[in-house]
């Protein structure tokens, strides 16, 4: 199973994302295209990120009705992104429809992920306003379940949460976990952080890091030092 590390490319626009990856010259690394950027510049940025040879991971956490999230899917698989994902409470109806649509006619597809619970999300927020009265370890794990069994490819979760992720659900089901910082690093607004050492030692897949490259003073040496650390 290949690992990697993925770099959120959180940028407003063509420029500063296009300028950023310039810095890496020869390396082509895995991104991270999220809201901000496909709000702003639309399908055209992932053609023009995907002809420099970066893998794509477009992280729109796609949440509707089983037939929009099927036919907005048929949409995206001809992107020829990589990696994409949905929500789980849309519960596994909808992941099936997702993963129907994103399936090409010639049967291939990019990876599909689900988003369990945000990690911005408290166990007391869900259980007061969410009603759900399971623990958040729970229902993080409950919904991986679900996302496998609608045959979803793995989950988005903190890397806490990947060691257990794996007992219930196999060793194959990717973890695509962010929330990772140096030892010596800033923890800006996330909680439950781990370095990229310690997230290989738990069983991550992938690892999604974004300021920690993108804010620091060399992004490149960043980079390599998560690269290092992470894979070994
Ligand atoms: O800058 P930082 O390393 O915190 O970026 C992490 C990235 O992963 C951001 O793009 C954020 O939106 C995303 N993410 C997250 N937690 C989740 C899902 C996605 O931090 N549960």
């Amino acid at each position: 199973m290949s690992k990697d590390v993925i770099i959120a490319c959180d940028f407003s626009g063509r420029e500063e994302v296009l300028n950023f990856l310039d810095k890496f010259s020869g390396r082509k690394p895995f991104v991270k295209i999220g809201m901000e950027l496909f709000y702003a510049e639309g399908p055209q940025i992932v053609r023009e990120i995907k002809a420099r040879g970066h893998k794509i991971f477009l992280d729109l956490k796609l949440h509707d009705i089983p037939n929009t999230v099927k036919k907005a899917m048929s949409v995206l698989r001809e992107l020829d992104i990589d990696m994409c994902n949905v929500h789980a409470a849309g519960t596994s109806v909808m992941m099936s429809a997702a993963l129907e649509g994103l399936t090409r006619p010639d049967g291939t597809k990019p990876l599909l992920i689900a988003v369990t619970q945000l990690t911005s999300t408290s166990e007391e927020r869900m259980q007061k306003e969410l009603l759900i009265g399971q623990t958040l370890e729970e229902t993080v794990l409950h919904y991986a379940e679900n996302a496998k069994n609608s045959g979803l490819d793995g989950i988005v979760c903190s890397p806490l949460e990947a060691a257990s992720v794996k007992v219930r659900c196999g060793k194959e089901f990717l973890t695509v976990t962010p929330g990772v910082r140096f030892a010596d690093a800033k923890a800006d607004d996330q909680v439950r952080i781990t370095t990229p050492m310690k997230a290989r030692e738990l069983g991550s897949d992938y690892i999604v890091v974004g300021r920690p490259i993108t804010e620091a003073s060399d992004p490149v040496a960043a980079y390599e030092r998560c690269i290092k650390e992470f894979m070994g």
